[in-house]
């Protein structure tokens, strides 16, 4: 969703602005634009399409200046257009914005300000903002104050930057509820503002993270960190560790590939330092789980959105079989609508790569209010879900850049299966063999992984066989029903065909019926405690001529004489299975996209990071 950068030092912003907008490409956007603060005037280049054509606009009819804010945009209120790019500009001129959210009650302030004579030029909602602010600066205040008493004037969930000509001393940010995040990042005379850590990683790893209702003043040698009503607070510095080349594509043709090969590093990663296979004891020290807590554990919800929420119900199948508390899998926008049954023994466990999904910030704000502990999954460092949560669990991946999560979906799987494992040691629900036996799979996970990477030639083969196909059906079952789900998700996602995860036995209850000789069927179907189930559904697709490509354990003859196509993986303990069952099905849609010549890292109307209800 929308980027935004900002600068303020003794440097040009331009390119600063520029490149940093450029590290946030893959949160997709529309639009883009920057303006610079230059010689007591704003110049703003925006236009409509991707960082490539505003950098055309620079260069014809280049600007410079400090300071500068930059925005790509994802359009909410107004088609993706020159005119309705960020940043907007005031009607005296001296004031600009970038905003990232919506201003909900738009409409209401707009018709206000038309009445007093303010002539809109877009038709977003943002740009009401600026609008208010110079209607405040009008009766005498400075930028800051006047911004202040804007931000207490607009409903829903906002990040916004506001610059002024007039006072080309500072740039006034605030986060204003869960509209993605707003980074302050400490430079040594010049300091920056993003909406994420990745666009201002090469110049400092020093940050701030303004949490909800809070505002800065920030000029090139100071922050200061406010409440919306001007309170000074002492933020908390964070130090970075993520290192800028993790976060570039390297070898690799595509972000969204290098992060499918990635995963071997990224689970060996989050195994570390957590799983003692000395003693078959699994440490979690920041989930903050005690005995007390583990034993009157009643009920876990699991929530989140898209990936993380197929993620999370193949969390369910391993927390219920390991520790046998029953889980509940809601979809973060549905979480709060559902009256969900909370209380003081429920734990909220929230899944995000971001941290910053509203819906799923949203369901975490619910179960607070209800009295559950608050628990999430996460990898962005220092997010919001990692930071209201009570306890949490970081997925240790590294950047995900690519819109399509991959690592972020393995990762959890490994959290959720170790979290499973300590829930029930701290329950006294396990007898010390099977709790030794559980830790020790952990070990073959990097060579699991690693092993069914290997097979990517096999499986691009098998996507130019089907890179024309317009529909896809995926099955599974058990453990690998969600993998069905998440399999379709990536084609659909990249590749717009059209494809459905559905539990394989209930294949005879719909889906059965769309099966002829171009609808093929992914049947998910490895040796795990519902393969016998998975051969009978095989061989109803192929009854009905359908062209199956099997996902199955290498040396499943029986498989491999049903099926047209096999994407063979490793033999794996059952609960481990969908972390190699999963990879095929990443390489499978990676492929079949790039065959086609779409771009696999930016898919179309996607965005990385949903910061919108
Ligand atoms: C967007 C992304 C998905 C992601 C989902 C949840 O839709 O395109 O890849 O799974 O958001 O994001 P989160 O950051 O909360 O995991």
């Amino acid at each position: 969703m929308c980027g935004i950068v900002g600068y303020i030092g003794p440097r040009d912003a331009t390119p600063i602005v520029l490149n940093g907008l450029k590290r946030l490409e893959y949160r997709g956007y529309d639009s883009a634009g920057v303006a610079v603060v230059n010689d007591g005037k704003i110049e703003i280049r925006r236009d409509a399409g991707k960082l490539g054509r505003l950098a055309d606009l620079v260069s014809q009819s280049p600007i410079s200046g400090s300071p500068g804010v930059g925005h790509t945009r994802w359009a909410t209120h107004g088609a993706p257009s020159a005119r309705n790019a960020h940043p907007h500009l005031g009607a005296t001129g001296k004031v600009v914005v970038v905003h990232n959210g919506i201003v909900e009650n738009y409409l209401e302030l707009k018709d206000e300000l038309i009445s007093e004579g303010v002539t809109f030029n877009s038709d977003t909602d943002t740009e009401t903002i600026v609008h208010l602010v110079e209607h405040h600066q009008a009766s005498g205040l400075g930028l800051v104050e006047a911004a202040r008493k804007t931000f207490s004037q607009i409903k829903g969930a906002h990040g916004i930057v506001l610059l002024s000509a007039s006072e080309p001393d500072k740039m006034v940010c605030a986060r204003i509820g869960n509209a993605g995040g707003v980074v302050l990042g400490l430079g040594e005379g010049e300091n920056f503002i993003a909406s994420d850590i990745p666009a201002i990683l090469e110049h400092t790893r020093r940050v701030i993270f303004l949490e909800s209702g809070q505002m800065a003043i920030v000029t090139k040698d100071s922050i200061r960190v406010e409440t919306l009503r001007g309170e000074e607070l002492k933020p908390q510095t964070h130090a970075v560790a993520w290192d800028p080349v993790a976060a570039e594509k390297g070898e690799f043709r595509h972000f969204m590939q290098k992060e499918i090969h990635e995963q071997v590093r990224a689970l060996t990663d989050t195994l570390a330092g957590r799983v003692d296979f000395d003693h078959g004891k699994i440490r979690l020290p920041e989930l903050n789980l005690t005995p007390e807590l583990a034993q009157r554990i009643q009920k876990i919800y699991i929530t989140a959105c898209g990936t993380a929420a197929y993620a999370g119900m193949v969390g369910k199948t391993l927390i219920e079989a390991i520790a046998r508390v029953p889980v509940e899998v809601v979809i973060g926008s549905e979480f709060r609508y559902s009256d969900p049954i909370v209380d003081e023994n429920t734990v909220v466990l929230a899944i995000s790569q971001s941290g910053e999904t509203a819906d799923t910030l949203a369901a975490m704000e619910e179960g607070r209010k209800k009295g559950a502990t608050v628990w999430s999954i996460v990898n962005a460092i220092g997010s919001q879900a990692m930071r209201v949560a009570d306890g949490y669990i970081s997925m240790q991946t590294g950047p995900e850049i690519g819109v399509a999560s991959t690592k972020a979906f393995t990762a959890p799987l490994v959290d959720q299966y170790m979290l499973a494992i300590l829930l029930a040691d701290l329950r006294g629900t396990l007898d010390e063999k099977t709790r030794r036996a559980l830790v020790a799979d952990l070990r073959l996970v990097p060579d699991l992984v690693g092993r069914t990477m290997n097979r990517e030639a096999e499986v691009e083969k098998v996507a130019y066989a089907l890179k024309d196909i317009r529909d896809c059906l995926y099955l599974g079952r058990g453990i690998n029903m969600p993998i069905a789900y998440e399999g379709a998700l990536k084609l659909k996602e990249i590749s717009y065909i059209h494809a459905e995860g559905y539990p394989a036995g209930e294949m005879k209850h719909g889906p059965i019926a769309l099966i002829d000789e171009t609808m093929p069927v992914v049947c998910i179907a490895p040796q795990d405690p519902w393969h016998e189930k998975m051969i009978s559904q095989i061989q109803q697709a192929k009854a009905r001529g359908g062209t199956v490509i099997a996902v199955a354990t290498e040396g499943d003859e029986l498989v491999a004489e049903m099926a047209d196509h096999v994407l063979w993986v490793p033999a794996a303990p059952w609960r481990l299975s969908p972390l190699v069952t999963v990879i095929p099905l990443q390489l499978l849609a990676y492929h079949i996209a790039t065959i086609r010549g779409l771009d696999v890292d930016q898919p179309r109307n996607l965005a990385k990071s949903v910061t919108v209800e």
